[in-house]
């Protein structure tokens, strides 16, 4: 099946009432791990990588990868620049074949946020990719300051952020962090009901790692349709490894290693299509 676009799978999500896993990439492995874990539940899912990892291997690598990993593959599948910081690389992503993209300017000014946010839709609208934005301060990342509650977003500016740009999804800031949490998340679910009911478009979940089941199966409840992992699989990718360099000595072939992560982050990929309720509803698309 070819690439369809991150608002296809979106609205099919909000519409449905789950969310889609959108899962961040490092290697070939880690795209064979999430599209058989897609096949395995039945389950749309979204690809994507960040400003960081198309630093260590370009774009066109991770497009091919997954291209070749969807030619025998039913379910339906986005690929997705996440965390982008700039409209240039919001352009190589779209030349790479990316069906959306997201410019993250949430930590500048609100006018700033809007004047960049709207440069990038400019460029996908018109040609059919999906754009995502952040409005609010999800923070977690290294240098990344703590605004607590005067960070999340609110739904007056989210509305109006929302119309000057017509970005097609807007992350949103409810307590959630990047990254491993250091006490236990407390998220604003009513806040998120509240920017559910402002905003039409669907709504995103950043920093889902370390997440409880019940806190993702609420977050849903109140308006997610996208929930972004990417620290626990990497955590699973590379702790396999150290596990299997532990337990095997005699060994040459990078093979066994790579497939037994391969393997370990499929199974989690799959609990987490499983908890966000994506299960089954790939053969209900279109
Ligand atoms: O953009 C990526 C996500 O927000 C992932 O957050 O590393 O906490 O899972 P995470
Ligand atoms: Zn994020």
């Amino acid at each position: 099946m070819a690439l369809v676009t991150g608002n296809e799978i979106l609205q099919h999500a909000k519409q449905n009432g789950y969310a889609v896993c959108a899962f961040n990439v490092e290697n070939m492995e880690m795209v064979q791990a999430v599209v058989e874990a897609a096949e395995e539940t039945d389950s749309p899912v979204i690809i994507q990588t960040s400003a960081n990892t198309v630093k260590y291997a370009n774009m066109d690598y991770y497009y091919a990868m997954v291209e070749a990993a969807l030619k025998h593959a039913k379910v339906p599948v986005a690929l997705h620049l996440d965390h982008g910081d700039s409209t240039e690389l919001a352009l190589q992503a779209i030349r790479a074949g990316y069906t959306s993209v997201m410019i993250d300017a949430s930590k500048l000014s609100f006018e700033e946020n809007i004047k960049q946010t709207k440069a990038v839709v400019d460029l996908c609208q018109p040609i059919g990719v999906s754009t995502e934005a952040e409005l609010g301060n999800v923070g977690g990342k290294p240098g990344d300051e703590d605004f607590g509650a005067s960070g999340y977003t609110k739904p007056l500016e989210a509305k109006e952020f929302i119309e000057r740009t017509c970005v097609s999804s807007l992350a949103v800031a409810i307590g959630t962090a990047h990254g491993v949490y250091k006490g236990e998340p407390n998220l604003d679910l009513t806040l998120l009901d509240e920017l559910s009911k402002t905003v039409d478009v669907p709504l995103v979940l950043h920093g889902a790692s370390g997440l409880s089941e019940n806190d993702v199966k609420q977050c849903i409840e109140n308006g997610i349709s996208k929930i972004n992992y990417a620290t626990e699989l990497r955590i699973m990718f590379t702790e396999s490894v150290k596990e299997y360099f532990d337990t095997e000595t005699s060994f040459v072939d990078p093979k066994k290693f790579m497939e037994y992560a391969r393997t370990k982050v499929k199974e989690l990929a799959k609990e987490k299509m499983y908890t966000c309720g994506s299960n089954g509803k790939a053969s209900t698309f279109h």
